[in-house]
């Protein structure tokens, strides 16, 4: 089996006023939601963001922004949801994340398995 791992830390103030153009470009409609119905939406946002940052970092390769999705379980628990390129290069692979943010900084780490 081949393990990739990936791992991000971003400053949640990045995330406090973003463009309408910035959030579509990086976030599906889904994560958008999710982090507004939240207390801490700029952290919230901020943990998607380093979600997929290490995502990428895994991967070893820059990956469009809405191949990349990440979603919660009925326990909070966040899962990726993969579309487009990034779904094709993986097929059969599992991936794990977490996130973890408070009010200056957020983090995320992913792990990739491939049979
Ligand atoms: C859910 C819990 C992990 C959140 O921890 P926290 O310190 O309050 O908050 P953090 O910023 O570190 O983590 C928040 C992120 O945890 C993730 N999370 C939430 N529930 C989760 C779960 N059931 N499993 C895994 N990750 C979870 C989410 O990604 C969340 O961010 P998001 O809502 O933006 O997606 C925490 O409330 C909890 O239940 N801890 C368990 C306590 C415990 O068992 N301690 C160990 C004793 S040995």
């Amino acid at each position: 089996m081949n393990i990739k791992i990936g791992t991000d830390i971003e400053s949640v103030s990045r995330f406090e006023n973003l463009s309408e153009t910035f959030l579509n470009k990086c976030f599906h409609k889904s994560e958008i939601e999710y982090c507004k119905k939240h207390k801490y939406y700029a952290q919230n946002l901020c943990g998607r963001f380093c979600a997929k940052e290490a995502f990428a970092k895994a991967m070893g390769l820059p990956q469009e922004w809405h191949d990349v999705e990440i979603l919660n379980d009925d326990k909070g628990k966040p899962i990726i949801i993969l579309h487009g390129k990034a779904k094709e290069a993986l097929k059969g692979a599992k991936t794990e994340v977490s996130i973890s943010h408070c009010s200056e900084y957020a983090t995320a780490t992913v792990i990739i398995y491939i049979e």
